[in-house]
């Protein structure tokens, strides 16, 4: 939840610290600081606030150093303020230390550490880190080049929980030492220089080369080499990986905000998912070889993930029974993990999830590979931590997302699932060809008709400049609508910080309707001709109670009291979530621009959820 940027190299540090935490500020924004060494002592700067704060700190223009760590909080142990920012330091300052995650143990160590005599500044579990590193440091009487490196290492086998720390020591200025557990960290390989951070997008216009570190590895940078340890500290090696994304792909470019870039970067976003797909008469997705006798031997397919990915999943789900006939489940991750689902060996389980590095799914996900499911992940992120746990990875190819609130790699994984469904009834054999071969005629043509929505969008930012003021709003749908209507209101929630529910639409009238009162704002999506006329008559009980309604619909209806309606093109109804959430994107847009908020980086969110 909170971003991690590290520069070792011939160039002064903190322009580098300071631009990568820019980027990463979606991660994390209630506080930030970066720490240097200059002339042999560790220099600290943080502040309460965004990264750009840091700007007003008195001598942050005159840091000189080489070599740094920075960060950028999101709290989870002691409320946002600047004793709380990090880095934090050991007592005798000797030892700077960055860290996301969260150290679960760290009242026990805590304690030790005051019975040896250590002083807490902070209410945060991290500031442990760098006083245990001190008591091993000052234990070790072998005052050799890689004292510091056992010190780490001894630290860490003392720590419970998730972790992705950088640490820097006035006693080594030429070397600073990361290492990370159940936490993202990348290290990015320069020409005389190495970089840090928590994710790729971040450091792309210094480096497209990247070694992806996996669980309780511990690295040593200096300016010329980066050596690889295992937790015992044997030396091992790492492939050099090198990444296709462009710098740009990070850049907003014309666009006012990452989420309106996202939005429509949405048709090429569905072109690259879809690749070579669906180019041949048998479907095939790289990564990914199960045979007929397996798929034949499923009783369940269990789909996990959280927010808009697990939405993604609903969708899914009515795509795999209709296709495969093979019962699915849809479960929330942090729900899953601990109600001991029923699982077995025939049992197979799908993790969906953009950053591959969301702390309960790669739980469920180790869960039930421990009861012998095959679990497959979707990820949008190559190397992510879940495709290093996962039996089988495939990937949604949406480019780097940057901004909070999820749009292009929801429409990305519904495709990349709805690929799925077909590549499982292909195998099958059950479903008529001719159904495969429409649904991947429709499939293909989504990327234009999305541009076509696109176009609607002033219809939309008018209706949004009428309702922005307003405390609920409702969304209703049937099948796959009422699965896309749950994530337009939380995109809703998310960026525009006004209430709202989503309702099955046949539902309303077993209680939520009392809720409906004269003026209120009700969005309804109606994408299926076998259940418009059934939509209408309930959109019509909302409408005779004073309702202000905003159809999405691919079909042809009347205008019986719709105060807008939104017509996008025509679609098998089970991948239409693909074009009707693109309006409740924009609306969400739109009326979060409206208030005047920051779209990209809604309060108390974080991109990415590396904690439980
Ligand atoms: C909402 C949103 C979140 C994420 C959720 C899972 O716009 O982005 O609900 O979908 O935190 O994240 P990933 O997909 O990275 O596992």
């Amino acid at each position: 939840m909170c971003g991690i940027v590290g520069y070792i190299g011939n160039k002064k540090a903190s322009p580098i610290l300071i631009n990568g935490l820019l980027r990463l500020e979606y991660r994390g924004y209630d506080s930030a600081g970066i720490a240097t060494i200059e002339e042999n002592e560790i220099s600290v700067m943080k502040n309460q606030g965004r990264v750009n704060s840091l700007y007003e700190l008195e001598g942050i223009n005159d840091l000189k150093g080489t070599i740094g760590i920075a960060h950028t909080r999101w709290a989870t142990h002691g409320k946002p303020s600047k004793e709380n920012s990090h880095p934090h330091q050991d007592n005798s300052n000797s030892f700077a230390v960055v860290h996301n995650g969260i150290i679960e143990n760290y009242n026990e160590l805590r304690e030790f550490l005051t019975e040896k005599g250590y002083n807490f500044l902070s209410n945060t579990d991290t500031e442990v880190i760098p006083n245990l590193i001190h008591y091993y440091f000052n234990k070790d009487e072998n005052n050799d080049e890689n004292r510091i490196l056992r010190a780490v290492k001894s630290a860490c086998s003392d720590l419970i929980g998730s972790y992705a720390i950088e640490i820097l020591s006035k006693y080594n200025k030429n070397n600073m030492i990361v290492v990370r557990k159940d936490s993202p960290l990348v290290i990015g390989k320069g020409n005389g220089e190495n970089y840090i951070s928590s994710d790729i997008p971040a450091i792309l216009s210094y480096t497209k080369d990247f070694y992806l570190l996996d669980d309780n590895e511990i690295v040593k940078l200096s300016r010329n080499k980066v050596m690889f340890y295992d937790e015992n500290l044997k030396e091992i090696q790492k492939p050099v990986k090198s990444i296709e994304w462009g710098a740009s792909s990070a850049e907003k470019g014309e666009y006012a905000d990452f989420m309106l870039k996202e939005i429509y970067e949405q048709p090429k976003a569905i072109r690259e998912t879809i690749g070579a797909k669906l180019d041949n008469g048998i479907i095939e997705i790289q990564g990914l070889s199960l045979d007929r006798e397996y798929i034949k031997s499923l009783n369940k397919i269990y789909i996990i993930a959280c927010g808009t990915a697990m939405h993604a999943g609903l969708v899914a789900k009515t795509i795999f029974e209709k296709l495969c006939k093979i019962p699915v489940e849809v479960d929330i991750a942090s729900e899953f993990r601990y109600r001991n689902p029923l699982i077995d060996e025939n049992t197979l389980s799908i993790y969906i999830t953009q950053s591959g590095e969301t702390a309960d799914t790669i739980a469920a996900l180790k869960l039930a590979k421990s009861k012998k499911s095959k679990t497959i992940a979707i990820s949008n992120v190559i190397g992510s931590s879940i495709t290093r746990e996962a039996d089988y990875s495939i990937y949604t190819h949406a480019g780097p997302e940057i901004a909070v609130a999820s749009t292009k790699a929801y429409t990305s994984q519904v495709i990349l699932l709805a690929i799925l469904g077909m590549y499982f009834a292909q195998k099958l054999g059950k479903t008529d060809k001719e159904i495969i071969s429409n649904l991947k005629k429709d499939i293909l043509q989504l990327p234009n008709q999305i541009e076509e929505v696109l176009k609607s969008s002033d219809k939309v930012k008018q209706f949004a400049k009428k309702v922005y003021k307003e405390k609920d709003m409702f969304f209703l749908g049937r099948g796959v609508d009422y699965a896309v209507s749950m994530e337009g209101s939380l995109k809703l929630k998310e960026i525009s910080y006004i209430h709202s529910e989503s309702y099955a639409a046949g539902e309303l009238k077993h209680g939520p309707i009392a809720l409906i009162e004269n003026n209120i704002t009700v969005i309804i999506t109606m994408t299926n001709s076998k259940l418009v006329e059934k939509s209408i008559s309930n959109v019509q009980e909302v409408i005779t109670r004073g309702a202000k309604v905003l159809a999405i619909t691919s079909e042809e209806i009347k205008n019986n009291g719709f105060e807008e309606i939104i017509k996008i093109p025509k679609t098998n109804p089970l991948i239409s979530p693909v074009l009707s959430v693109i309006p409740m994107q924009i609306l969400a847009y739109y009326i979060s621009k409206e208030k005047g908020l920051d779209v990209d980086k809604p309060r108390n969110l974080a991109k990415s959820v590396t904690v439980e």
